[in-house]
């Protein structure tokens, strides 16, 4: 039986898009031995599919224009703030937080990349694989520090690559892994860290 916890820690989960992995974010924390609470979903997109998540599982959401970045992360920051967050999981955020905003963040951020990190950094990351003659491919949990996908690794997951595949099929393939490699990395994280 899964033991009930005390006090948990307030998660906020930042999305552009579709937003499977803050699906499985939410599925993962409503597990009662779980440590995080998602209180806030930020967004840069006012049509991001995953604020649905958002509306169905009465999670609060932030949706930021971002014409001036150095605005955006204020706004986000005292929402942050005001929401007693002392925790961000990015999941699929188009946005590069800046420098500033992590240091005044002051607590974790995590991310999750779908290639083996240091591997296949930045934007078209199923495409690059391709490229190559890899025979394996995966995705990271890491930290966020100010360089692009370059902070500390907490968990990776290998996807075998087949000669058959398409950036289709294997992003497909990899997100599959994603969702489960996310929930465990955070298990981890917490494990090991007082935050
Ligand atoms: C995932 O592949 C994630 O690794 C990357 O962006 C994608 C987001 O997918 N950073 P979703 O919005 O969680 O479905």
């Amino acid at each position: 039986m899964e033991k009930s916890i005390g006090k948990k820690l307030n998660t906020s989960v930042f999305i552009s898009g579709r937003g499977s992995n803050l699906k499985s974010l939410i599925k993962y924390s409503k597990r009662n031995n779980k440590k995080i609470k998602i209180k806030l979903i930020i967004s840069d997109n006012y049509f991001a599919k995953g604020l649905n998540f958002a509306k169905k599982n009465k999670i609060n959401s932030l949706i930021v224009d971002y014409k001036i970045k150095k605005f955006a992360e204020k706004k986000i920051l005292l929402s942050l703030k005001k929401n007693n967050i002392n925790l961000i999981c990015l999941a699929g955020y188009m946005r590069i937080l800046s420098s500033q905003f992590i240091k005044k963040f002051g607590r974790p951020i995590l991310n999750i990349h779908p290639s083996l990190l240091p591997k296949y950094k930045g934007l078209d990351t199923h495409k690059k694989v391709l490229k190559s003659k890899d025979k394996f491919t995966g995705a990271t949990v890491h930290l966020v520090n100010s360089k692009l996908d370059a902070g500390k690794i907490i968990l990776q997951k290998k996807v075998r690559i087949y000669k058959k595949d398409t950036e289709k099929s294997l992003s497909k393939r990899v997100l599959k892994i994603e969702h489960k490699l996310y929930p465990a990395a955070l298990d981890k994280f917490l494990l090991n860290t007082k935050i």
